[in-house]
Formats: C-alpha cells, sequence, structure tokens
C-alpha cells in the first residue's frame, strides 16, 4: 500500500487570523482533525453538527489544547432542508464574509431510510444538504474571496464494494428499484465530485474556488453502518492499517491542503485523493490533484442535469 500523502509542513504554519471557515460534521473523525488544525493556525471555526452536546464536548478537547481557540458550535441537520435554511440564514444575519466551507459531514451504506424530507439518506445528507447549504452561503463566499468550497467525496464515487459510481436519473431515491445501500454511497460521493466541478464553473472570476478530495481509508465512525466499530478499531485494527487504513489526522490531510495550499486555485474543479481504492490500479497511490478514472465525473452533461435536477428538489421540498 502507498504511503499516505501528507499537507507541507509550511501550509499547516500559516496564520489564518481573521478567516472564517464551516466545518460540517466537525464533531467527528475528519472533521474533527480539520476543525483543530485550522483553530490551531489562528482561523475562527464554525463546528456545524447534529448532535450540539457532542460538539460542544469537541470544542473543549480542543481548548485544553489550545486555550485561544476561536471555536462555536452551531445546529445543522443535512437530513433536514428546513435545518439547512435555518442554519444559513441565521448565520447570514450575523456575519458578511466566509473563507473556507468544507462540506465534509457524511453517512455510508446506511439501511434504507428516508431524510425529512423524504430522499434516500445518503443522496439527501451527502449530497442535496451540501448542495442548498453551499448555495445559501455564496454571497458570504463571495464577499470572503478569495474563498473555497471543499466537497469530501471518495474514491468510493469510481467503484463502492464492486457498484460503479452512477447517477441513477430515472431513480435518485430508491423508489422503483430495490435499494443497495453501497450504490447509494457511490451516487451521492459522485455527486459531491459533479457538485464541486459545476460550482467552479459556475464561480469563474468570483474568486470563489470549489474542488473534490478523497481523504482515503480513514478509521472514524463512517463505517458504524457496515460493522461493529470495536471490530473496526479493536479487533481488526493491526491487519486494517497493514491494508491501507490510515488515522483521522493523516485522513484531514488533503481536505487541509485542499483549503489551505497556494496552488490550488490553478486546479479550480479537480478533484484531490488521498491513496485509495481505483479501477484503475494506476490511481491507488493519489495524487493531488488527480484525475478521477470514473468517466462520468468528466462530464459536463452530466454535472448539469444533476445541478438542474438538485435545484428542482431542494426548492419543491
Ligand atoms: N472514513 C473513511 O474511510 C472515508 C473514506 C472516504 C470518504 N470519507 C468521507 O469523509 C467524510 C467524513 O467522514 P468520517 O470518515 O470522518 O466519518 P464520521 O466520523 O462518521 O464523521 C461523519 C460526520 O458526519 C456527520 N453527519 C452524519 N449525518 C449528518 C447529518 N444528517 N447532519 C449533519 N451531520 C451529519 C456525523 O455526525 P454524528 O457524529 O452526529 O453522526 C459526523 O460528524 C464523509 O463525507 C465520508 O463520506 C470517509
Amino acid at each position: 500500500m502507498a504511503k499516505a500523502l501528507m499537507c507541507a509542513p509550511e501550509i499547516l504554519k500559516q496564520d489564518l487570523q481573521g478567516r472564517v471557515f464551516i466545518v460540517t460534521g466537525g464533531n467527528s473523525g475528519i472533521g474533527f482533525e480539520c476543525v483543530k488544525q485550522l483553530a490551531r493556525q489562528n482561523a475562527e471555526v464554525i463546528l456545524a453538527c447534529r448532535r450540539v452536546e457532542d460538539g460542544e464536548r469537541r470544542v473543549d478537547e480542543i481548548r485544553a489544547e489550545h486555550a485561544g481557540a476561536n471555536v462555536h458550535v452551531r445546529r445543522l441537520d443535512l437530513a433536514s432542508l428546513a435545518s439547512v435554511r435555518t442554519f444559513a440564514a441565521e448565520l447570514s444575519a450575523e456575519r458578511d464574509a466566509l473563507h473556507g466551507l468544507l462540506n465534509n459531514a457524511g453517512v455510508m451504506n446506511t439501511p434504507n431510510t428516508k431524510t425529512a424530507d423524504g430522499f434516500e439518506m445518503q443522496f439527501g445528507v451527502n449530497h442535496l444538504g451540501h448542495f442548498l447549504l453551499t448555495d445559501l452561503l455564496l454571497e458570504m463566499l463571495k464577499k470572503g474571496a478569495p474563498s473555497r468550497i471543499v466537497n469530501v467525496s471518495s474514491c468510493f464515487h469510481d467503484m463502492a464494494m464492486g457498484r460503479k459510481g452512477d447517477i441513477h436519473f430515472d431513480d435518485l431515491n430508491f423508489q422503483q428499484k430495490k435499494f443497495d445501500g453501497w450504490e447509494a454511497y457511490a451516487q451521492s460521493k459522485l455527486a459531491n465530485l459533479l457538485h464541486a466541478r459545476s460550482l467552479a464553473k459556475r464561480l469563474e472570476g468570483t474568486g470563489v474556488i470549489a474542488v473534490s478530495v478523497h481523504p482515503g481509508w480513514v478509521r472514524t465512525d463512517l463505517a458504524k453502518h457496515t460493522m461493529p466499530l470495536f471490530v473496526q478499531n479493536f479487533l481488526l485494527r493491526p491487519m486494517l492499517s497493514l491494508a491501507g487504513m490510515i488515522d483521522p489526522w493523516a485522513g484531514a490531510q488533503t481536505s487541509l491542503h485542499a483549503l489551505l495550499a497556494s496552488d490550488v486555485p490553478d486546479h479550480n474543479g479537480e478533484f484531490y485523493s488521498q491513496t485509495g481504492t481505483y479501477r484503475d490500479k494506476s490511481c491507488n497511490k493519489g495524487g493531488w490533484p488527480m484525475r478521477s478514472p470514473n468517466p462520468v465525473a468528466h462530464d459536463d452533461g452530466v454535472a448539469q442535469r444533476l445541478w438542474e435536477k438538485s435545484e428542482e428538489l431542494v426548492s419543491r421540498a
């Protein structure tokens, strides 16, 4: 297994005083590591999560290490578009500018469940919730320009446990065909990548950059719908590490690079990958940036259709 890609040390030493970032799902796993690092670099960080008490506990942990950390917790449930609207409305009533939006929260291989608005859970949380959130925060990101939007996708946008990543426009919410948790995850993660690609085109000339990332295969709570976490974290831990599973700090590197590295604006709309598992094995070592091996990820027709469909779905809900 290739070695994990790590940020250049100088990127993680920049003083981010005066810069404001939102990290969705910032209370856990990769998102928490990103919140912690941005706070260490003196940024103001809004930790957006659905379990506010857990978020507050995580902020206490950060303050125990870095007393001056400027981190606030705000409630955001991406499985409810009403919650997304409330979050964005309250934030924009309070402040003008935003410099980074890390669309990180996600669920994987969930049972066949629906969001409050009736969307398949993974498509709803991973894509539609972030689609609406980004749209509602665009004016703030434009005011904060140069600013960045980073969508946390996955190498599973290419292939997830044997299911090819595609956007199933005829049945986005698995209302007709039999539900498959991996197919739904692959669809939602491909949507993250196409969303960033479309944003980059639409925001050209505004100083707002959008990219997507694969963070690596990371030891977090994401697998909770697939196996009991003690199996991953204790029983199989040595074996999974040998097979390429990395810790959350290494898992945060691609997101931090995409948010902070100075050459990212030269790659607007592109995909940044940590080590991963792709159909084309030559991609497994990752790349910052890297051309996705999934042809659908480069199809502007699909990106445009997904944009229009997403707009329709979130405005109807
Ligand atoms: N771990 C990996 O191997 C891996 C690989 C590729 C891509 N990714 C991507 O990395 C991102 C971060 O995942 P992770 O690995 O750090 O997993 P994690 O530890 O499970 O974190 C996921 C975060 O998303 C939040 N979330 C889930 N549903 C939400 C909702 N309805 N509203 C708001 N927040 C919600 C979770 O909140 P709760 O704590 O309340 O559940 C948690 O904070 C995800 O987008 C995932 O797809 C991870």
